[in-house]
C-alpha cells in the first residue's frame, strides 16, 4: 500500500504547498480545509497531475469533524502514515485589547486541532510501529510577537506538545517533529497590517519573506527516512529571523 498523508489547512498557502509536495513524493494525500471549495480545488489540482488525492472539508477544532476527516482518509487510502497539522488562523491585537473569544479560538484551531487530529491517527501508527507527525508551529512561538500574544502562545503550546509526544512515542516507531516557519508569503501574512509586515521584513537577515514551497521542502525532508534522527525537533525555515 502506498504511504498516505493527511494535511490539514491544505486549501491555501503552506498547507497547499505541502500537499502538492507530498503528492510529488509519492503519498496519497487527504486534503483538509475548513473551506470546502479550497480543499476540493487543491485535491483536484493534485489528481490532475496523476497523483492520488481526496478532499475532506472540516474544522479540526471539532471532535466530530476531526474524526470524519480521519475516517475519510482511512476509507480512501487505508491507515494514515503521515499527519501534517497545518490548519491555522491569525488575528492581530494588543494584549490589552484581546477578547476572550479571540484567545479561545486561537487555541481551539491550533492546539485543540493538533491534539484532536493526532489522537485520531496515533493508534494505528503505534500498532504499526511506524508513522510520522509534523506540527506546523511558528518562529513567533519561539520568540513571541507584538500584537500576536495569543498566536505566539498557541504556537509555543504546539512546540511543547510536539516535544512531549516525541518523548512518549519515539521508541514505539512514531517520529514527531515541528516546523516553525518565519514569515511566508501567504494570505495569512498578507492579513497582517502593512506596518507589521514592513517592520518584520526589515529585521530579516535574508532580507525576504519565504515562499510556501520552501516550507514544504522542510516538511518533505522531516517526513523522509533521511530525517530518522530528528525527534521532537523544531526546524526553522525562517529567513534567519530566529537562530537557535
Ligand atoms: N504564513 C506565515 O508567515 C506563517 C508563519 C509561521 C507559521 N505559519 C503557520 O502555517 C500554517 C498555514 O498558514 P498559511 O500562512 O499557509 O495560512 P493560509 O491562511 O494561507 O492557510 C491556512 C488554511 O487553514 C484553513 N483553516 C483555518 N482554520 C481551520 C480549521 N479550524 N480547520 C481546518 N482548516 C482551517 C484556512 O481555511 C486556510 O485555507 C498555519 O498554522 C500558520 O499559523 C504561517
Amino acid at each position: 500500500m502506498m504511504p498516505s498523508a493527511i494535511v490539514t489547512g491544505a486549501g491555501s498557502g503552506i498547507g497547499r504547498a505541502i500537499a502538492i509536495r507530498l503528492a510529488e513524493d509519492g503519498y496519497a494525500v487527504l486534503v483538509n480545509d475548513l473551506k470546502v471549495q479550497a480543499a476540493e480545488t487543491v485535491a483536484s489540482e493534485i489528481s490532475t497531475s496523476g497523483a492520488k488525492a481526496q478532499a475532506a472539508a472540516g474544522d479540526v477544532s471539532s471532535e466530530a469533524d476531526a474524526a470524519a476527516i480521519h475516517q475519510a482518509a482511512v476509507d480512501a487510502f487505508g491507515d494514515t502514515t503521515l499527519l501534517i497539522n497545518c490548519a491555522g488562523i491569525v488575528h492581530q491585537s494588543l494584549f490589552e485589547d484581546l477578547e476572550v473569544a479571540d484567545f479561545d479560538r486561537m487555541f481551539a484551531v491550533h492546539v485543540r486541532g493538533t491534539f484532536l487530529m493526532t489522537k485520531r491517527v496515533l493508534p494505528a501508527m503505534l500498532a504499526a510501529r511506524s508513522g510520522v507527525i509534523i506540527n506546523i508551529a511558528s518562529q513567533l512561538g519561539q520568540v513571541g510577537g507584538i500584537e500576536l500574544s495569543h498566536y505566539a502562545a498557541a504556537k509555543s503550546a504546539i512546540i511543547g506538545l510536539t516535544k512531549s509526544l516525541a518523548r512518549e512515542v519515539s521508541s514505539r516507531g512514531v517520529r514527531v517533529n515541528a516546523v516553525a516557519p518565519g514569515p511566508i508569503n501567504t494570505p495569512l501574512v498578507r492579513a497582517l497590517s502593512p506596518e507589521w509586515q514592513a517592520r518584520k521584513a526589515a529585521e530579516l537577515p535574508l532580507g525576504r519573506f519565504g515562499e510556501p514551497e520552501e516550507v514544504a521542502a522542510t516538511v518533505s525532508f522531516l517526513a523522509s527516512p533521511a530525517a530518522s534522527l530528528f525527534v521532537g525537533q523544531t526546524l526553522g525555515p525562517n529567513s534567519g529571523d530566529v537562530m537557535l
